[in-house]
């Protein structure tokens, strides 16, 4: 049973601890002589300026090459999202219930609309973004010619929503079975729908459950078009004030009052049955007006 190493003292350890620090006989510190620490820490010095140097050059390098106006990687996204609002949610999916007979509920959809389109208000729009743009033509601008080396950006008027615009009907719709849904189309630099083929991309709604239950549907704009005046866009830094435009359904809820609804944005270059997205160039909500 007896083991091969001699078993040591507690004292014998601390005694080895002591002479590795320091050794007196071979004039060691930790093991290095102090000359060699020296050589070594200046080795260790070179080194991590050297790989300072080359980091830094390689950042310096990185950001010159970048266009602050134009993010990389951008071509990532090649199809929008398309979003509604109010953006109610139940279990992850677009759930737009509510009481027509109960102000509380009701209000709380109006409300939310009509906190999304404040910076759409009419006032607002003209002033932020005082530009006369042509309709039906990309608004292409291939300089800086807006203030502070920035593009000018079309006004999205509130009014351009008409009945769903909250101005004529602060209700939106929501204090009786019509209410109004806004649709949105995510942003995408450089975009340009149809691809120049001059047709404006629009939003095109249909039920998928509950046919029965749905009398009509009004765009707003007209014919839900989302106008080519509003691209291609530049870019935050290029567009500050770019406001996204945007289209209105008021959907004409009858019998059960409740549907499940499916809006396309409709253009060449929108794909929209990507099981990965379900979002991309489309959104599924569900609407139910109780009473
Ligand atoms: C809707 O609101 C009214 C008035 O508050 C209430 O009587 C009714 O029960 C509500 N309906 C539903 C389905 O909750
Ligand atoms: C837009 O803003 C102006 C001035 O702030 C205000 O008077 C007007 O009521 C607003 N319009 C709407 C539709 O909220
Ligand atoms: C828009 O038109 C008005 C009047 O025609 C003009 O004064 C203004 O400078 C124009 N704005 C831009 C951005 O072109
Ligand atoms: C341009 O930038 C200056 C300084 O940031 C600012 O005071 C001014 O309001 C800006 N002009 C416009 C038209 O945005
Ligand atoms: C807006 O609503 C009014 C009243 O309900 C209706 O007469 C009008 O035709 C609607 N406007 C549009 C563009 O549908
Ligand atoms: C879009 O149009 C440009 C020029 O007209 C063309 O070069 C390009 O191939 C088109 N792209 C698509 C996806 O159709
Ligand atoms: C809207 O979509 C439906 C179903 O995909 C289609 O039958 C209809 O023709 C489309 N309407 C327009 C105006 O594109
Ligand atoms: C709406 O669509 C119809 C049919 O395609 C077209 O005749 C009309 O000019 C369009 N209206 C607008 C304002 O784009």
């Amino acid at each position: 049973m007896a083991t091969l190493k001699e078993k040591r003292t507690c004292g014998q350890r601390c005694e080895d601890f002591g002479r590795f620090v320091w050794n007196s006989e071979n004039g060691t510190f930790m093991g290095r002589t102090p000359l060699r620490w020296v050589y070594i820490s200046l080795y260790y010095v070179a080194f991590y300026v050297v790989m300072t140097g080359l980091f830094s050059l390689a950042i310096y390098v990185l950001m010159y090459t970048i266009d602050p106006y134009v993010p990389m990687y951008q071509d990532r996204l090649k199809s929008p999202g398309v979003m509604v609002w109010p953006d109610t949610y139940s279990d992850e999916q677009v759930q737009i219930t509510y009481n027509m007979s109960n102000k509380q509920s009701w209000g709380k959809m109006s409300q939310c609309l009509t906190t999304f389109l404040k910076p759409y208000n009419d006032t607002t729009q003209k002033q932020i973004n005082p530009c006369n743009c042509t309709t039906g033509k990309y608004f292409i601008q291939n300089t800086y010619n807006a203030p502070n080396h920035t593009k000018y950006a079309c006004p999205f008027l509130q009014s351009m929503l008409g009945n769903c615009s909250g101005i004529s009907d602060p209700s939106f719709g929501y204090s009786g079975s019509q209410p109004c849904v806004i649709i949105k189309m995510n942003r995408i630099i450089n975009f340009l729908p149809n691809n120049g083929t001059g047709l404006a991309p629009y939003v095109n709604c249909t039920v998928l459950e509950g046919q029965e239950n749905v009398r009509s549907m009004e765009y707003y704009p007209t014919n839900g078009t989302f106008d080519l005046s509003y691209y291609p866009y530049y870019g935050r830094k290029a567009q500050p004030t770019y406001y996204n435009p945007l289209v209105a359904v008021k959907i004409d809820l009858v019998n059960q009052r409740t549907a499940k609804m499916h809006c396309r944005v409709m253009a060449n270059n929108i794909a929209y049955e990507s099981i990965h997205e379900p979002y991309t160039g489309r959104v599924v909500f569900y609407i139910q007006a109780l009473s």
